[in-house]
């Protein structure tokens, strides 16, 4: 039996409604990738073969450095039942579950993943992103059913090139950290 100890900060992140997107925030080494894999991990186990995740970075080596903690985390848990394929950067579990790490930078990476469907869709390192309209464009992929909802979870570090508009957009919003927003560029509620 794996038991997983979540710090203050994941507990927190694990306990807001799956209703609300996420935005987390803070310093580097808070535990935002590894809670992020925790939120993957839990929506794996609830929805199935429902569940297709996709996990965002901007570049290979950003993609790399979360492959081995899936690696590390789901090899713990499913042992050799759940399956990484490292050339599709496709991750598939026992009870059927679909994630794939992706990797986008430009609208030509947009490409991989137009017309496909994703129940949970997480953006990791987002103030590498200038601008957000890439990011807005993937929402689109964010399709499920009413037994499933769908959601978006965006992580940052503070300072990047892409600091001004997420601080802006998820920081400055009026409510308090850990409280509810509205972000009206998704029309979606957010925490
Ligand atoms: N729940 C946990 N249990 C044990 N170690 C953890 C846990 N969460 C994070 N860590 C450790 O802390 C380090 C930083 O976490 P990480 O999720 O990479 O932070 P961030 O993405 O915020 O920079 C990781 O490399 C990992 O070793
Ligand atoms: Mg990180």
């Amino acid at each position: 039996m794996q038991t997983i100890e979540l710090n203050d900060f994941q507990q927190r992140l694990l306990s807001i409604p799956e209703e609300f997107d996420i935005f987390c925030g803070g310093g580097r080494g808070g535990g935002k990738s590894y809670g992020l894999a925790y939120l993957i991990l839990r929506h794996v186990e609830q929805y199935g073969e429902k569940a297709r995740v996709l996990y965002l970075r901007k570049t290979y080596k950003g993609l790399a450095d979360f492959e081995l903690v899936t690696r590390e985390i789901f090899g713990n848990i499913y042992g050799t039942a759940a399956r990484y394929n490292a050339a599709e950067h496709v991750w598939r579990m026992p009870n059927g579950a679909y994630i794939e790490l992706g990797q986008l930078e430009s609208h030509a990476d947009y490409t991989k993943y137009q017309g496909r469907s994703f129940t949970l869709l997480i953006v990791d390192e987002a103030g590498q992103y200038a601008e957000p309209d890439l990011l807005d464009m993937m929402r689109s992929n964010l399709r499920g059913s009413k037994s499933i909802p769908v959601r978006m979870v965006i992580a940052a570090n503070p300072g990047g090139v892409g600091h001004h508009w997420i601080a802006k957009r998820y920081v400055f919003t009026g409510s308090n950290p850990w409280e509810m927003f509205y972000e009206p560029r998704s029309k979606r509620r957010w925490v």
